[in-house]
C-alpha cells in the first residue's frame, strides 16, 4: 500500500495516483534484508539484493542483467577517487536502477501501459524497460532534449510526445496525461527509488560492506540522491555498515535550487537568476521532493555546492581526457569534486557517481 508522508491516507498500489488527496508525496513501508552469505554467490547485478527490493514475485522481474558497477579507484586532482561508473548501465544511465524496479512491480500488478516524462535519460530507460516487458509507453519530453536520447526512446518503440516549452511544462503535461493512465514517474512514484538505492547496497559490497565518507552526485529531482540515502540507511538499520556516508549534492549554479533553499535555511540567501544549464539532466527548477533532499542532506551531515557552466566544461574534458566520456550532467558531479575537498580537513574515502554516457550529449561542438 502507498502511505501519505503527512496525513497517512493509503492507497492501493495500482491506483492510478500520484499523491494524496491532501497534496503531499506517497511513499510505502518496507523492510530491506541483506543475507551476505546469499548475496555473494549471486551474479553481479542488482538483483543479487533480491531481499531487500519490494518485488514479490520473481517472475514478474523485468531485468537485462544490470547494475554492479564498477567502483574505479582513480587518481583526480590531488585525490584519490572512487569513481562509481554508473554510465555503463544498458541504456547509459543509473536510471536503469530505478526502471528495472518500478517496471517489474508494474508487471506485476498487471498494468498494460505507462506515461513518464523526462529530460531524456529516464524516459529512455523506462521505454527500455517497457519494450522487455511488452508494456505500453508514452514519454513526455522537452523538445529541446538532445537527439540521441529522444531517438534512443522512440528506438524502443516507445511513443514520443514532445512539448514546446519548459521541463515544468513537460511534466505539468504528463501530470494531465496521468490522470487516464498509470504514470510510471521518477519523480514522483517510490517504487523507482527503491531501485536506485541498489548503488548504495553496491557501494557498501565493493568497499567490503562498508560505508564511505562521503559520496558525491548529481542533483536535479533527486532520484540518485534520495535512493543513495535510503538505502545507506538500511544498511546502517539492518546492522550491516555503521554510518551513514555524507551525502554531497552538486547543482549547476545557473539552476540551483535546492542549494539555495539550503543557505537560505543557514541564513546565506544567494538566489541566482534563471539561465540555461548545459546539465540537460539536472536543469529542474522545482524539484518535488526538495525537502525530503534537504532532510537528507542535513541527516547525512553532507553539503550542497554548485558548479558555473565553465566548470562543468572542465570537469567533463578532464574525465574524457582519463578515458571516460560522460555527461555533462555527470562533469556536474566531477566538478563538485574540488569544491568538496576545500571542505574537509583530513583524506576521506570519497565517492564520485558518474552517472550517465557521454555519447548522449548534445552540442559536443561547443566545448
Ligand atoms: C545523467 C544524469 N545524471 C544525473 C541526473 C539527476 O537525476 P535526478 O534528477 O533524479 O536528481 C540525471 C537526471 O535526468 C541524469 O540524466
Ligand atoms: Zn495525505
Amino acid at each position: 500500500m502507498f502511505k501519505c508522508i503527512k496525513c497517512l491516507k493509503t492507497y492501493s498500489f495500482d491506483d492510478k495516483i500520484i499523491r494524496c488527496t491532501c497534496g503531499s508525496l506517497l511513499d510505502f513501508e518496507f523492510y530491506a534484508e541483506f543475507p551476505l552469505e546469499k548475496i555473494r554467490k549471486r551474479k553481479p547485478s542488482l538483483w543479487r539484493y533480491e531481499e531487500a527490493i519490494p518485488i514479490e514475485n520473481k517472475n514478474s522481474i523485468v531485468t537485462f542483467d544490470e547494475g554492479f558497477t564498477p567502483l574505479l579507484k582513480m587518481k583526480f586532482g590531488r585525490a584519490e577517487i572512487h569513481f562509481k561508473l554508473d554510465y555503463m548501465f544498458p541504456t547509459g544511465s543509473f536510471k536503469d536502477r530505478g526502471s528495472t524496479v518500478l517496471i517489474s512491480k508494474i508487471k506485476e500488478l498487471g498494468i498494460k501501459g505507462v506515461i513518464e516524462d523526462s529530460s531524456g535519460n529516464a524516459g529512455a530507460s523506462i521505454a527500455a524497460y517497457c519494450a522487455n516487458a511488452g508494456i505500453e509507453c508514452t514519454i513526455y519530453i522537452p523538445e529541446k532534449t538532445s537527439i540521441m536520447k529522444s531517438r534512443q526512446i522512440e528506438l524502443y518503440n516507445a511513443k514520443l510526445v514532445e512539448i514546446n516549452g519548459s521541463r515544468e511544462d513537460t511534466a505539468e503535461a504528463a501530470l494531465e496525461a496521468s490522470k487516464n493512465v498509470y504514470y510510471a514517474s521518477h519523480v514522483f512514484n517510490p517504487f523507482f527509488l527503491h531501485g536506485t538505492k541498489t548503488i548504495a547496497y553496491e557501494i557498501a559490497e565493493q568497499l567490503d560492506w562498508k560505508s564511505p565518507d562521503a559520496v558525491i552526485m548529481p542533483v536535479g529531482n533527486g532520484s540518485l540522491f534520495l535512493g543513495a540515502y535510503i538505502g545507506f540507511r538500511d544498511l546502517l538499520n539492518c546492522g550491516i555498515t555503521v554510518k551513514m556516508p555524507k551525502l554531497i549534492a552538486v547543482q549547476a549554479e545557473n539552476c540551483s535550487p535546492i542549494y539555495t533553499e539550503l543557505k537560505r535555511s543557514q541564513c546565506r540567501v544567494v538566489e541566482k537568476d534563471k539561465k540555461e544549464t548545459i546539465a540537460e539532466g539536472i536543469a529542474i527548477r522545482k524539484p518535488v521532493r526538495s525537502k525530503q533532499i534537504i532532510d537528507a542532506i542535513k541527516e547525512s551531515k553532507g553539503d550542497c555546492f554548485t558548479v558555473t557552466e565553465r566548470e562543468i566544461i572542465d570537469a567533463f574534458k578532464a574525465m574524457s581526457g582519463k578515458g571516460l566520456f560522460i555527461e555533462y550532467t555527470s562533469a556536474v558531479a566531477v566538478a563538485g569534486i574540488d569544491k568538496y575537498m576545500n571542505s574537509i580537513v583530513k583524506r576521506e574515502t570519497i565517492i564520485t557517481v558518474i552517472t550517465g554516457n557521454g555519447l548522449k550529449n548534445s552540442r559536443l561542438e561547443s566545448v
